[in-house]
């Protein structure tokens, strides 16, 4: 039975179900459980508060947990990083008044900052060789400077909304991160068979949302041409139309060529295109 870590609350929770879901675990959660069966894989669910993943990972409580970055980065925690999700992409970032005149990190040199993230923060100031006052607070960390609590504050940033509301400018990018699956060490050896069929139903989901299926028709004689056109895995699968002179074209493609595609199928006369989005591609 494999123990999977998922954030309680906040910003991972649904993303994080909406995957186990899409790798086929069905997680019977009622409100408030602490612990949720499984339907479809030999797995446990345990639901906790984001900042004692870590630890419970590390210390085996749990198997896997799905987390962000900035968490394992912060708690220093030796856990193995699997797969990273692609989905709650933050910065955590130092960002300072609008009006207070800042002229690089220098400027932070006795200053006082406030952050739930203390050791990634210090790490940072450590490294620049910057002396300035960490205040650990635990939540709405951007009002700080306004309360007259600090001179600047670290916190994740999103789309910076809430740095704007607040009248504070991002300053210096300390950490990229974005969900992952981590797993704990011994648990890659006692359950590496549980755990690798885990991933590879992630990656399978993964690398679907990237792709989608295409189908069109074309003329036999445009059938080079219109190969050419598809960033295929492989070649395109050719099947014949009754229509006489007309095959039926099918591929894969990736979202980040799809309108190019599209627009140089129309120009060489494809018909019929038809896009359909992939729920799992294993290759
Ligand atoms: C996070 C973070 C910031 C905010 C940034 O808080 O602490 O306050 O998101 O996002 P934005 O750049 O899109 O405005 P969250 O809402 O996740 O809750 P938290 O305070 O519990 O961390």
């Amino acid at each position: 039975m494999l123990k999977i870590a998922v954030q309680k609350s906040g910003r991972l929770y649904d993303e994080s179900l909406t995957l186990l879901k899409s790798c086929g675990l069905y997680v019977d959660n009622g409100m408030d459980q602490l612990k949720a069966e499984v339907r479809g894989f030999p797995a446990e669910v345990y639901f906790l508060r984001n900042s004692d993943i870590p630890q419970y990972l590390e210390d085996g409580v749990v198997d896997i947990a799905i987390i962000g970055e900035n968490v394992l980065y912060e708690q220093k925690v030796g856990v193995e990083v699997l797969v990273k999700l692609g989905f709650s992409k933050c910065r955590l970032s130092i960002a300072v008044p609008k009006n207070m005149h800042y002229d690089g990190i220098e400027s932070l040199h006795g200053k006082k900052i406030a952050t739930s993230y203390p050791n990634s923060v210090q790490k940072f100031l450590d490294e620049a060789g910057v002396l300035a006052e960490i205040h650990i607070i635990s939540g709405s960390v951007e009002i700080a400077p306004n309360i007259g609590l600090a001179d600047a504050i670290c916190d994740l940033v999103s789309s910076g909304s809430t740095l704007f509301k607040n009248g504070l400018e991002e300053k210096e990018i300390i950490l990229k991160s974005e969900s992952c699956l981590a797993a704990n060490v011994a648990s890659l050896n006692t359950k590496r068979d549980i755990i690798n069929d885990l991933v590879f139903r992630i990656e399978s989901v993964l690398k679907a949302r990237d792709n989608r299926y295409i189908l069109f028709n074309i003329p036999n004689e445009k059938i080079a041409e219109a190969s050419a056109v598809l960033p295929v895995l492989k070649s395109p699968t050719v099947l014949p139309l009754i229509d006489e002179g007309w095959s039926s074209l099918h591929s894969v493609i990736n979202v980040k060529d799809f309108w190019d595609v599209i627009k140089n199928l129309k120009k060489i006369g494809a018909q019929g295109i038809l896009v359909v989005p992939v729920e799992n591609m294993v290759v």
